[in-house]
């Protein structure tokens, strides 16, 4: 079984007397330590997609399964139980907690499991050495530069180990040469097992993965 399996995914969004249908009949694979490229104009449907695929979203009709397990129809509770097992995300923005350490910040997610909890500390120092952040785990997010923090949420992302890592736009706010980096970084996480999503408007970054996938209004387009 692939790790996603998507059939026939719609969502439709309410607003006031207005329904917009935002996917429409998306079909998707990954399989486990694949590298894939979502890529798609802005308002196409990529972060709605990506919010399904995460779970922090269900489709409004058709077949979503995650690691052997159907999803579609789950309640939020038990998305969010699905979620910390499953998924790591990592954000344009970052979305670090501003007044807690590096290393508080990548412990965060460990406090919502129950699964390992011991020595969860050394795992996550040893995640920040992994990411070139062992010298930092003391300093806060705003002395950080933005490749480093998104170093920080990527071992946050890491931090339960997830099968499947998410990034949408993940070096949105960085130059070229921190973009690359930060994608080298993906990659070796790959190469360590961990399937990788990553939504761009970047033709460089698609480059990293092993195949994209076009999305234009709503729809797979390959
Ligand atoms: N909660 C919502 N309620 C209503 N409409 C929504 C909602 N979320 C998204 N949409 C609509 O769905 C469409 C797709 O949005 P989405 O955020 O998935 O696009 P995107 O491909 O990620 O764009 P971008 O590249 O700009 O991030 C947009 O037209 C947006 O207005
Ligand atoms: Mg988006």
């Amino acid at each position: 079984m692939p790790l996603c399996l998507m059939e026939n995914i719609r969502k439709t969004f309410h607003t006031g007397a207005i329904d917009v249908e935002v996917l429409k009949n998306i079909n998707l694979r990954l399989e486990r330590s694949e590298f894939v490229a979502i890529m798609g104009t802005s308002g196409s449907g990529k972060t709605t997609l990506m919010n399904i695929i995460g779970c922090l979203d269900t489709p409004t009709s058709g077949r979503y399964v995650l690691a052997d397990k159907e999803v579609s129809h789950l309640s939020d509770d038990e998305l969010s139980v699905i979620r910390n097992e499953h998924i790591g995300f990592v954000f344009q923005n970052f979305y670090l907690l501003p007044y807690a350490t590096v290393l508080e910040n990548v412990l965060l997610p460990t406090l919502y499991i129950e699964k390992q909890k011991d020595n969860r500390e050394q795992q996550a120092v040893d995640l920040l050495q992994l990411v070139g952040l062992k010298e930092r785990i003391r300093f806060k997010p705003n002395q950080l530069s933005g490749g480093e923090q998104q170093r920080v949420a990527i071992a946050r992302a890491l931090v339960n180990d997830p099968d499947l890592l998410l990034a949408d736009e993940p070096t949105g706010q960085l130059d070229s040469k921190t973009a690359e980096e930060i994608m080298n970084l993906l990659r070796e996480m790959n190469t360590r097992g961990k399937t990788v999503l990553v939504i761009t408007h970047d033709q460089n970054v698609a480059a990293y993965a092993q195949r994209t996938v076009q999305i234009k209004d709503g729809t797979i387009i390959e």
